[in-house]
């Protein structure tokens, strides 16, 4: 499972950067997490950017403090120009108890089978009274809420949903959560897909190489208004 997820990403670097060179929207995520993230804590020096992909996110958490970029695709993470890298799985921190002020996970957390293991890493690494960040994607949908791959008769999902998230953070932290919502299109949607990663949650048995070309035409006569919708997910550690 985890293989598939390093395999997925280190083929998706190009088609990632051109979605967010077109869309913005991991870097709207991101600067929206740190400012939940930012009130709940004091002041913030090393921060852990869990899942950093090619450093989105660690562009925007690198103005709040000193980053260290963690990802299990060295592909994705070749790309990160700032802070510390470490290639590495966040169910497994190599990193000593109490050493970061904040842990990010942004649009990662939901990659992973047991996100408790996630969740006790992160809290295992923060100091007390440290904060950590979640989103997860609660999907695509239609004006009137209805999922607009229900009527394609396929899902879009993630190993993990955000309800398991977020109860997955709770476990380990006093937790705030609350929706983000972004107006979009289905030309947005047909590009996250066309991501070699996002493709292979539409048709995780297809060979890799069928998996964008199969997304497409699923896609093609996708149209109207969309709207996707993020869970926020902000807890802190015990003082
Ligand atoms: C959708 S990308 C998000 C990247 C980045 N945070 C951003 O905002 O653009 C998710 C990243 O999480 C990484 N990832 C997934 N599971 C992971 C795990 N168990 N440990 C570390 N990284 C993981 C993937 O390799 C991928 O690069």
């Amino acid at each position: 499972m985890k293989e598939a997820v390093r395999t997925n990403f280190d083929e998706s670097v190009t088609a990632y950067d051109d979605y967010e060179r077109r869309t913005g929207r991991f870097t709207a995520l991101a600067r929206l997490l740190r400012a939940e993230m930012a009130p709940r804590t004091g002041d913030v020096e090393r921060i852990l950017d869990a899942g950093a992909g090619t450093g989105v996110s660690t562009r925007v958490f690198g103005d709040w403090g000193r980053t260290v970029a963690l990802d299990l695709s060295r592909e994705m993470l070749r790309e990160v120009s700032t802070g510390e890298r470490v290639q590495g799985d966040f169910d497994h921190l190599p990193f000593a108890d109490g050493s970061f002020d904040a842990v990010a996970f942004t649009a990662s957390l939901f990659l992973t089978p047991d996100p408790g293991a996630a969740a006790s890493e992160a809290a295992r690494v923060l100091r007390p009274g440290g904060v950590v960040g979640a989103v997860a994607p609660l999907g695509w949908v239609r004006a009137d809420g209805s999922d607009v791959f229900d009527e394609l008769e396929r899902e879009s999902r993630s190993p993990t949903d955000a309800n398991t998230v977020e109860r997955a953070l709770e476990d380990s932290f006093a937790v705030q959560t609350g929706t983000w919502r972004f107006a979009t299109t289905a030309e947005d949607v047909r590009q996250f897909h066309a991501i070699p990663a996002m493709a292979a949650r539409l048709y995780p048995r297809l060979p890799p190489e069928e998996r964008v070309a199969t997304a497409r035409e699923l896609l093609a006569g996708l149209d109207g208004t969309l709207e996707q919708r993020w869970r926020w997910v902000v807890g802190v550690t015990e003082t």
